[in-house]
């Protein structure tokens, strides 16, 4: 009744009774703040099509509320070799765990984001995905499994998916009950535009004779910077290596053909080599000796350490540019932690990079945005950027608590944009900064400017490991280890504690090591310990900024 609204109907005749909005869960695990960027619009469309929608993250989820949930759509991130994001860990375990409850007649979709660099190419959505279905819900829209590029195909499957799941006429409404709140927010978000910046300032923070290169980088917005806050992100859109361009270009035999030349510098990302890269190479060029490698299944391990430079040079071929635009996907740009307060540089963005370059397969190889920065960008150049908002990584709101900071090599930046902006807002918590590198006198990241904030009372107190100075290593995790029971007692009386850096080993190496203060200092087992930090993490008073 009613549906045929375009049939004319007399505007005095009563339109059908509203229906009641239809729920719909919308999940996400992230990590760096993509899959929930994507949750926030799957929410706002969805509301704009009669659902009642709530944006619910993985770290605030209650299994107990998934049976009745309404509709799911979950959108999951994939880190590092295949893992969940960070915040994501305890109740995707939960999920896959025994204990899960059954979803029965819940209707789902799974739109997966990763990183095809990666062998575990989006590895949880395809969990999820299989682990819904198995535990009784029925698949509404398949998946999606989306690149670095995936912002237009994540807008078309939204469509798409919000298309299938649209409530059917006589559907009843399940009320729905969250043990907390959504996190759903419809504040306007700071500017995600791209900008155009100048390099104001470039200088290498190692001194000469160490074995990194470290670039404080400098960034002016002439048009004034994007609203950003201590604990956010920018991304740059670099510039490939142009001597790799030529090579890869002589190699397909497509050497001084300059249009195709810039394109390959500034739009396709022409390091990364994956599965998917070698078929489309074979399909490309028809090249057997690459068929072969891709049909004996020994293409994955073949792809450890090279690039695709290695696999047009082993499996020569002509190749056009079409090839080339085809094998490859678009040249995706790179976050960098934000390493200034607003008030205290005004229209700049700070950044801290370290050059990537290391060796493998008898090939210098580097990163494709740090050594841009390195190599080819000095004072007065120009560099495309974009604001990548971290609501995860924050200040206390209260300016008297105190904070811990964890942030070995280029993982201090943040710490950097902590300090300025504690000093400038006169806040009187307490800051205790763990900084490590390998050598102290090569390798102190702003050494002067954190004794000026010890000076003036920024920082509280600053514990250092240098890990290559004496014979054992000494990391950031051993001096929390030695202070333990002041960590603990800063925890204790409502200190937030953060941790920035290396994801693979630092970042579980110093919870671990909180975990163990806990044990020693109050005499508590393991399990209680953990619960402890766990009891932290939950109240976002333990956050990480990891890659
Ligand atoms: P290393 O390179 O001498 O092993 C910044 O890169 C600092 O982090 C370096 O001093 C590095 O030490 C150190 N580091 C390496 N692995 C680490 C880990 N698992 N935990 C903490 N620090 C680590």
């Amino acid at each position: 009744a009613g549906l045929d609204a375009a049939g004319g109907q007399p505007a005095a005749v009563p339109a059908a009774p509203p229906k009641a909005a239809e729920p719909l869960t919308i999940l996400f695990a992230s990590e760096s703040g993509n899959s929930e960027k994507l949750a926030g619009d799957v929410g706002k469309l969805a509301r704009k099509q009669g659902f009642k929608p709530k944006v619910v993250d993985f770290a605030d989820l209650d299994l107990a509320t998934l049976p009745k949930a309404g509709k799911i759509v979950a959108i999951a991130a994939t880190w590092g070799e295949g893992e969940p994001p960070a915040r994501a860990v305890r109740a995707y375990g939960e999920l896959m765990g025994d204990a899960a409850p059954r979803i029965d007649g819940v209707e789902f979709a799974v739109l997966a984001l990763g990183d095809t660099s990666y062998a575990e190419f989006c590895a949880i959505g395809k969990a999820l995905d299989a682990r819904f279905e198995a535990l009784g819900g029925k698949r509404a829209a398949s998946r999606a499994d989306l690149d670095l590029d995936f912002e237009k195909p994540a807008a078309d499957w939204i469509k798409a998916t919000l298309k299938a799941l649209a409530p059917a006429p006589a559907d009843n409404v399940v009320a729905v009950d969250f043990a907390r709140a959504g996190t759903e927010d419809e504040d306007a978000e700071p500017s995600r535009e791209p900008h155009v910046v100048e390099v104001v300032e470039h200088v290498n923070l190692n001194s000469s004779r160490s074995d990194k290169e470290t670039i404080h980088l400098a960034l002016a917005f002439e048009d004034g910077a994007p609203a950003y806050e201590p604990g956010d992100s920018l991304e740059i859109y670099p510039e490939n290596d142009p001597q790799l361009v030529d090579e890869i270009l002589r190699s397909a035999g497509l050497e001084g053909d300059e249009a195709l030349r810039k394109a390959l510098i500034a739009e396709r990302d022409i390091t990364t080599l994956s599965a998917a890269t070698i078929e489309r190479f074979v399909k490309a060029t028809g090249h057997e000796e690459a068929r072969k490698l891709v049909e004996s299944g020994e293409a994955r391990a073949w792809i450890e350490g090279r690039q695709l430079i290695d696999l047009i040079e082993t499996y020569p071929a002509k190749l056009t540019g079409e090839h080339l635009s085809a094998i490859t996907r678009p040249l995706p740009p790179r976050a960098y932690s934000i390493a200034s307060s607003r008030k205290e540089v005004g229209d700049e963005v700070h950044l801290t990079i370290a050059a990537v370059r290391y060796e493998t397969h008898g090939r210098a190889r580097s990163g494709v945005t740090s050594v841009h920065v390195a190599d080819r960008i000095r004072d007065g150049a120009k560099l495309r950027v974009r604001l990548k908002p971290n609501r995860h990584f924050r200040l206390p709101q209260d300016p008297a608590t105190d904070i811990i900071m964890v942030g070995p090599g280029t993982g201090v930046a943040p710490f950097r944009a902590f300090v300025q902006e504690r000093r400038a807002t006169e806040a009187s918590g307490r800051s205790w900064l763990f900084f490590g590198d390998r050598q102290f006198t090569h390798d102190f990241l702003y050494q002067l400017e954190w004794q000026e904030a010890l000076e003036d009372g920024s920082l509280t107190k600053i514990d250092v490991a240098f890990s290559r100075d004496q014979p054992e290593k000494i990391y950031v995790q051993d001096r929390i280890t030695q202070h333990a029971a002041e960590v603990v007692s800063w925890l204790d009386g409502g200190a937030h504690l953060y941790v920035c850096g290396d994801a693979k080993n630092m970042a579980r190496d110093v919870r671990a090591a909180v975990v163990k203060a806990y044990e020693t200092v109050k005499g508590l087992s393991p399990a209680d310990a953990e619960a402890q930090v766990a009891t932290l993490e939950r109240g976002h008073r333990y956050q990480q900024d990891v890659y």
